[in-house]
């Protein structure tokens, strides 16, 4: 990342599609922190339009940015140099991203599940257009798991990743082996908090998880693998019996997904899996608590590469969004 000065430059104007948590937080940062981005970036970063569903929602801005709410997405998209996607879902985010890449604007998303369904595609719009489509927030938030899976071990050769990518679940679970909460208090605890996703079952049946494994291993491979390639089985299912029983023999249940390969390292088989795992206490995995993520990557070369941090969360969640951002700036820039 290059660091040129920032005095007299036009501003580069980013687009925020979303503002829920995440994108209020990258909202927030962008305008507290100006002189920070204009020292790294070179130029002065503004937020020029933030595009929401419904502007008279309830949320937390300042009123610099709440006027620049709109419902128009698509013109936040013609008026940006960036774009920045956080509105979550397939659509209408992956049209609006895909009209900022044949726009060759670079885009910066957190989400995992449109990135899961169709991040080779929108990838190639992205090199067609010269542009780039960065998404390390996609996967463990905060913990910068896919730009150390994708760059630091790229010379050398991944055999598996496994870890704990969902915080909801983690909560729950952490709330049942740690706090003693029944398993459906804990459940009814995480939703309360506001840490379970719109839909729940998102997170409760895994399906949160398996987009970030898919991510990880397409990353760490370069393989066409989607969802239905996933093993997949959630937690709602278990009971306290199953926490009991796993606490008799010092272990705790764990939502554990990974990847894995085998076969000829030019092209390896992959697969994946996302499962509840009962894990003996003084496994790295098992000591992860409440909403933070862990993962561990075995390579060849450097042996296991532990990362543990916050895996979600609106400021936690931005930080990841804001170093892609800082980093598609100076390009923009160069
Ligand atoms: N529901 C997700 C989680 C949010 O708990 O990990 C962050 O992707």
């Amino acid at each position: 990342m290059s660091a040129p000065a920032a005095t007299g430059q036009t501003p580069l104007r980013v687009g925020l599609l979303g503002c829920g948590t995440v994108g209020a937080a990258v909202a927030q940062a962008l305008s507290t922190r100006p002189a920070l981005y204009a020292e790294r970036v070179g130029s002065p970063i503004e937020v020029c339009g933030i595009a929401v569903r419904n502007v008279d929602a309830p949320r937390e801005l300042h009123a610099g940015l709440s006027g620049l709410l709109t419902t128009d997405a698509s013109s936040v998209v013609h008026g940006a140099d960036l774009v920045v996607e956080v509105m979550g879902g397939i659509e209408p985010a992956q049209s609006l991203v895909r009209l900022a890449l044949e726009q060759g604007k670079p885009v910066v998303t957190a989400n995992k599940q449109l990135i899961a369904a169709s991040g080779q595609e929108l990838v190639e719009v992205a090199r067609q257009q010269a542009t780039s489509l960065d998404y390390e927030a996609a996967v463990a938030a905060a913990v910068p798991v896919l730009r150390v899976v994708r760059e630091s071990l790229a010379g050398d050769r991944i055999s598996s990743i496994t870890g704990i990518v969902n915080g909801s679940t983690n909560f729950v679970l952490d709330m049942v082996a740690r706090h003693g909460l029944g398993f459906a208090e804990a459940v009814e605890r995480a939703g309360q908090l506001g840490y379970l996703e719109a839909d729940p079952t998102e997170d409760l049946d895994g399906l949160d998880a398996a987009a970030k494994i898919v991510i990880l291993a397409r990353t760490a491979w370069m393989v066409d693998v989607g969802l239905a390639d996933v093993h997949r089985e959630g937690i709602a299912h278990l009971t306290d019996d199953d926490f009991e029983a796993a606490a008799s023999c010092g272990q705790v249940i764990k939502l554990v997904a990974s990847a894995w390969a085998s076969g000829d390292p030019a092209h390896p088989h992959v697969e994946m899996a996302v499962r509840p795992v009962a894990l003996g206490a003084d496994d790295p995995l098992a000591q992860v608590r409440e909403g933070r993520n862990g993962v561990v990557i075995e390579a060849e070369s450097a042996g296991l590469v532990s990362l543990f941090g916050p895996g979600a969360g609106g400021p936690e969640t931005a930080s990841a969004v804001l170093g892609d951002l800082v980093n598609a700036a100076c390009r923009l820039r160069q």
